[in-house]
């Protein structure tokens, strides 16, 4: 399906979690050769301290003539994991392989990619927090020693191969660092925590996307579209997409700062970022619950999302903004989000 955003709502109103404007998961759209990544560190916006070490390790590994460290990369999804693994590989000058946790099904599929690397090359990991735990128990061995060890034929027959491996790069990339097991986590050398972005500098990347789309964009007009993108470039850039097609459509073709505001308006994207499911999953706490202790199965079920959707995508923004709080009863609404949902707050916190 080409465009499952206006397939499923032909209203454009009241978008699933799939088709959120603001959800960070990525769609289709932001897959593929995308010429808005920067290949190169240079060119990649914010993550100043990540930035600032991995250019050290890069340097120092490439004066060495060795391969670089694994790399663990964390973080709320959007944030350009994924990116940063391609710059890795380009500033290298490495092959740059990417898969994830789900796809290797079977320790031998892992086997067949480790065994096709090149010397030096990087093998992409996202989602490594799924790996099953027989596919990662042939990562140990890669890791440290680079070899594996297979077994081929059956009962008595069954014979040990150790295959060396030429020296790679393992970066993983994980929403969930607490879910990668102990022995696991241990083997990357470089640890990194991507942080949400400044509105500064999703309006920097706002501008650098919309001149290499050649959309004419006034710095208020992205700092509008910045400011409403919940920290997240992957966010700031679907924003910019779909402003450009209202300002094209219905404006004169320039992404002004009153062009950004009508077009978000229609996009149901409020100032602060919050776009209808946010506000409905608030308001049904406060409605049903007074706002809380709400436990997450409750709030799942009250807006007929999965529990780790909730965890991953929705709340880390909402208590970011200060709106929701995680406590050991439940979760709970703060006095910042009635404000902003012009409700009354006259409640006790009692957590
Ligand atoms: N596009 C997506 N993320 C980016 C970043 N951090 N810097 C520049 N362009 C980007």
């Amino acid at each position: 399906m080409a465009d499952g955003f206006l397939d499923n709502n032909p209203g454009g109103m009241d978008l699933d979690f799939e088709n959120r404007m603001v959800t960070a998961s990525s769609l289709p759209e932001d897959e593929g050769d995308n010429p808005l990544r920067p290949r190169l560190l240079s060119e990649y916006i914010g993550q100043e301290k990540v930035k600032e070490n991995l250019s050290v390790f890069i340097d120092a590994a490439k004066l060495r003539r060795e391969s670089l460290d694994h790399v663990l990369l964390y973080g709320p999804p959007g944030l350009g994991k994924t990116t940063l693994a391609g710059i890795i590989a380009n500033e290298m000058g490495v092959n740059f392989r990417i898969t994830s946790g789900p796809a290797i099904e079977r320790p031998g599929d892992l086997a067949a990619m480790l065994t096709n690397l090149e010397s030096g090359d990087v093998l992409f990991i996202d989602e490594i927090h799924r790996l099953s735990r027989s596919v990662e128990e042939i990562l140990y061995p890669a890791m440290e020693d680079f070899a594996i060890d297979i077994i081929s034929g059956k009962g008595q027959g069954a014979v040990s191969i150790h295959l060396p491996l030429p020296k790679f790069t393992l970066i993983g990339a994980t929403t969930r660092a607490g879910q990668i097991s102990p022995p696991l986590r241990d083997r990357f050398g470089v640890v990194l925590r991507l942080e949400l972005y400044s509105p500064q500098e999703l309006a920097e990347i706002v501008t650098r996307s919309a001149r290499i789309l050649e959309i004419p964009c006034d710095s208020d007009g992205a700092y509008e579209i910045a400011s409403r993108s919940r920290g997240t470039p992957r966010i700031a850039n679907r924003l910019l997409k779909r402003v450009r097609d209202f300002a094209q459509v219905m404006g004169e073709g320039r992404i002004t700062l009153d062009a950004a505001r009508k077009a978000l308006k229609k996009l149901e994207v409020d100032e602060l970022g919050l776009d209808t499911i946010d506000r409905r999953m608030l308001k049904a706490m406060i409605t049903h619950y007074g706002g809380g202790p709400v436990g997450l199965d409750t709030v799942a079920a009250l807006i007929g999302e999965e529990a780790i959707t909730i965890e991953d995508v929705y709340e880390p923004y909402l208590m970011q903004i200060g709106f929701l709080s995680r406590t050991p009863r439940g979760r709970v609404v703060l006095p910042g989000a009635y404000q902003h949902l012009g409700i009354e707050y006259n409640g006790q916190l009692t957590f």
